[in-house]
């Protein structure tokens, strides 16, 4: 009785303890728990690491060691920064009126959705120590940093009041960022989707999400779009289109089929990152709204028709899933249309009118590659039998080369699978994203980084801070970049991922993608040598 209740906004029964109560239960808190200033960052800890490469020829002075090519350069409107998203830095789940999110949900109650049973109840207490936060990168010479907001902190229900506290903390972080000359980013949305939209009306799934959407865009352009240049709507679609379905018997259960979920999902992604992109544009013009997509380059792995044609699958199941609409021509590519029109309501003219042109930069979360190829069976078997496993992109991928046995690069840790170093492939992704979506603002690396193998097996400070295979990796992807700069391609930014160690969704605090090191214990933060690795290839190459 009162736990249906709850399902009604406007309901007596329903307040914000219930929800707590009802779906997530008691979380943790850290000692931390008001704003504290920035301590000094001694000066020790800004002194470079040693070189971790021998060029074979004397270079000079630069650290760390490494020769200069002359012919590449940075332009100086180029900027780079380092990102981190609201649940899994934040913390502070309950303070000052945050509603509970799905994560909230999933960490705590769903068994083993998250492989260590950790949650984002602390993170890395990003919620009272975002001064210091801001102050570190800032020292190092970063001057871009991108955060999400979290809608349930700003509306605890996802709709209806607005939490003033929410506002005032990320006014103070947005003039935080400022006061250091630190340019912000935001995300309206990275994952952490308000638990009472998707218990009331199964989130993404329903179009209702596209007025609630819309309406939390409108509270954050009014109140920052003075202060906050860049904007991002979503992160990633295809990746939280792809939890759908969710665990069963946690949210309230939906009629939508299991397989076609992503895709309603996908398709009220865009019809609300459009309406959100238009009411930015019509506040002010000016702005730069964008989502960010993601993926690897898609690597033909034999030349046979097959496999092209699997290239093209999986480019139009994945990237243009969500890029044909918004830089083509506001619907989906011919392969994916063939599927979704059996169940998705097609996009109207005028939907179509609203998404086209929806973005004024490509932001690629762009980690790796993959080598494509078509399924054992075939694409066409594929294509006609719904229970094929591959069904329905009807693609294959995998990380060796055609002889089964050479990997195409360096694996990160074990935890996160997905991802080998293939900075290779860069510049051949980077031209391909320009000459297929032609982005009028360019291209942007929005994300990327590298979990460095079994960095959390590594109990002392002085080995966790040396991570030679991530160094390496920023090193190889700017290069890569500058490559692809001096070939034509507008790459105008980068942001690396992520600004320390942090809450790996469902690999808890396992993996470990920062260019800090956070001891969890106490809350401190160390630079490891890749941040300064990243720094250092724009002091080398960067136009003044
Ligand atoms: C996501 C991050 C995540 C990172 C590493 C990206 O896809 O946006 O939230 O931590 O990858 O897995």
């Amino acid at each position: 009785m009162v736990k249906s209740s709850i399902l009604y906004p406007h309901s007596s029964f329903l307040n914000l303890p219930d929800l707590w109560d009802l779906y997530v239960g008691p979380v943790s808190t850290f000692s931390i728990n008001t704003t504290v200033q920035p301590t000094p960052i001694p000066s020790s800890s800004l002194i470079p690491p040693p070189s971790l490469y021998y060029p074979s020829f004397p270079t000079g002075q630069q650290v760390p060691l490494q020769s200069k090519n002359e012919s590449w350069s940075f332009p100086s409107t180029f900027w780079y920064g380092v990102a981190g998203a609201s649940y899994q830095i934040e913390g502070a789940v309950k303070a000052e009126g945050r509603g509970p999110s799905i994560w909230d949900v999933l960490s705590h109650r769903v068994p083993d959705y998250v492989i260590t049973n950790e949650t984002g109840d602390v993170a890395d207490n990003n919620y009272y120590q975002y001064k210091e936060d801001i102050a570190r990168i800032a020292a190092l010479g970063i001057k871009t940093y991108s955060f999400s907001l979290s809608w349930s902190r700003i509306l605890p229900f996802g709709k209806g009041p607005v939490n003033e506290q929410a506002l005032l903390h990320y006014d103070d972080l947005i003039d935080t960022c400022l006061s250091y000359g630190v340019t912000p980013m935001v995300t309206l949305y990275h994952w952490d989707l308000p638990l009472f939209l998707q218990n009331t009306y199964g989130g993404w799934l329903s179009e209702d999400i596209v007025a609630d959407y819309t309406e939390y865009a409108r509270i954050v352009f009014t109140r920052w779009s003075s202060k906050v240049h860049y904007w991002f709507t979503v992160n990633e679609p295809i990746v939280f289109c792809g939890f759908y379905p969710l665990p069963e018997n946690y949210f309230k259960a939906t009629s939508v089929p299991k397989k076609q979920q992503p895709y309603s999902c996908g398709h009220n992604v865009l019809l609300a990152h459009s309406a959100a992109y238009r009411l930015g544009k019509s506040i002010n013009d000016s702005l730069s709204i964008s989502f960010k997509n993601n993926g690897g380059y898609k690597i033909q792995r034999t030349d046979s028709a097959a496999d092209a044609e699997a290239v093209q699958r999986a480019w139009d199941f994945n990237e243009g899933w969500f890029a044909n609409p918004t830089f083509i021509n506001g619907d989906y590519p011919s392969n994916l249309k063939t599927y979704v029109e059996t169940f998705l309501t097609p996009f109207t003219q005028d939907q179509k009118a609203q998404i086209n042109g929806s973005c004024d930069i490509f932001a690629h979360d762009a980690y790796t590659s993959d080598f494509i190829m078509a399924p054992d069976s075939g694409i066409a078997a594929c294509v006609s039998n719904s229970s094929n496993a591959l069904y329905p992109g009807c693609y294959n991928t995998t990380k060796l080369y055609a002889n089964n046995y050479w990997a195409m690069g360096p694996a990160s840790d074990p935890g996160s699978p997905w991802l080998y170093k293939a900075t290779d492939w860069v510049p051949a992704f980077l031209h391909y994203m320009q000459d297929t979506w032609k982005p009028k603002g360019g291209v942007a690396i929005t994300e990327f980084g590298m979990s460095e193998p079994y960095e959390e097996l590594r109990t002392d400070l002085a080995s966790i801070l040396i991570d030679p295979l991530r160094s390496a990796y920023y090193r190889d992807y700017l290069s890569a970049i500058l490559i692809a700069l001096s070939e034509g391609v507008n790459v105008v930014g980068t942001l690396a991922w992520s600004i320390y160690d942090n809450m790996e969704w469902s690999q808890g605090y396992s993996v470990k993608f920062g260019i800090q090191f956070v001891n969890l214990t106490t809350q401190e933060r160390f630079f490891k040598a890749s941040a300064f690795e990243y720094v250092n290839m724009f002091n080398v190459y960067q136009d003044k």
